[in-house]
């Protein structure tokens, strides 16, 4: 058996054992293939991942960078308690008319406050506003992911965590020749990354549904 598949059918067998039905986020993914977004979603298990970290942590803002169909967004907002807020960012206007059904749908709209545009023009507005995120998932264009990690420390607290999805890319970030953009975004982060002082950090390397990729986390020190 290819290991493809069988990361595919191992992530099937866990999602099977330990999640429960869930038809606010099955939903979603429904609506947002029928839409015809890409299938670039977290999965079931990673988006359990990131409200365990959400709920571990005790966070009560989130930021998230990147919306897509609003999958990962309901999954977090989810996750908060009473009072607790996310603001994500989705810069195509059909992809956020998509997101901002099923976030409506979920009944987790309230909230969550969808803002549709380029992700660093809504940064920029809310670190102009003043505010502080305890909680940041960074998965828009890998391009910028240097600079939506830098943008997220400006706007963290003592204890805050980042995480970066997509830090692998079946292994492409190792090429240093690598001309691809997201690659090259990615590989930015990453000398970033060695330049921060006062910030925790580590990364998991992950496969399942979505192939061979990873999630880099950081924490700013207390
Ligand atoms: C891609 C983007 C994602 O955020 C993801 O989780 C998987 C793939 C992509 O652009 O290929
Ligand atoms: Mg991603």
């Amino acid at each position: 058996m290819q290991l493809a598949e069988t990361f595919a059918q191992m992530d099937a067998f866990l999602e099977r054992s330990l999640l429960r039905p869930d038809p606010v986020l099955q939903a979603i993914a429904e609506n947002s293939a029928k839409a015809g977004l890409v299938p670039h979603a977290v999965t079931p298990l990673q988006a359990e991942f990131l409200a365990f970290l959400i709920r571990i942590s005790g966070a009560r803002r989130v930021l998230e960078i990147g919306c897509l169909g609003g999958y990962s967004a309901v999954a977090m907002a989810r996750a908060l308690p009473d009072g607790g807020s996310l603001l994500t960012t989705e810069i195509d206007t059909r992809t956020a008319r998509v997101a901002q059904a099923n976030i409506d749908q979920s009944g987790f709209g309230e909230r969550i406050d969808l803002q549709i545009g380029p992700a660093m023009e809504a940064l920029e507005r809310a670190h102009a506003a003043g505010a502080v995120f305890d909680f940041v998932f960074i998965d828009a264009d890998k391009v910028n992911h240097r600079n939506y990690l830098e943008k997220a420390l400006q706007m963290a607290r003592p204890g805050t965590l980042i995480v970066a999805d997509n830090i692998v890319r079946g292994g492409d970030v190792l090429d240093a020749q690598s001309r691809e953009n997201s690659v090259l975004g990615v590989r930015q982060m990453f000398a970033y990354a060695e330049t921060l002082d006062g910030v925790e950090m580590t990364a998991l390397q992950t496969v399942g549904a979505k192939g061979y990729d990873g999630m880099a986390l950081f924490r700013v020190s207390q």
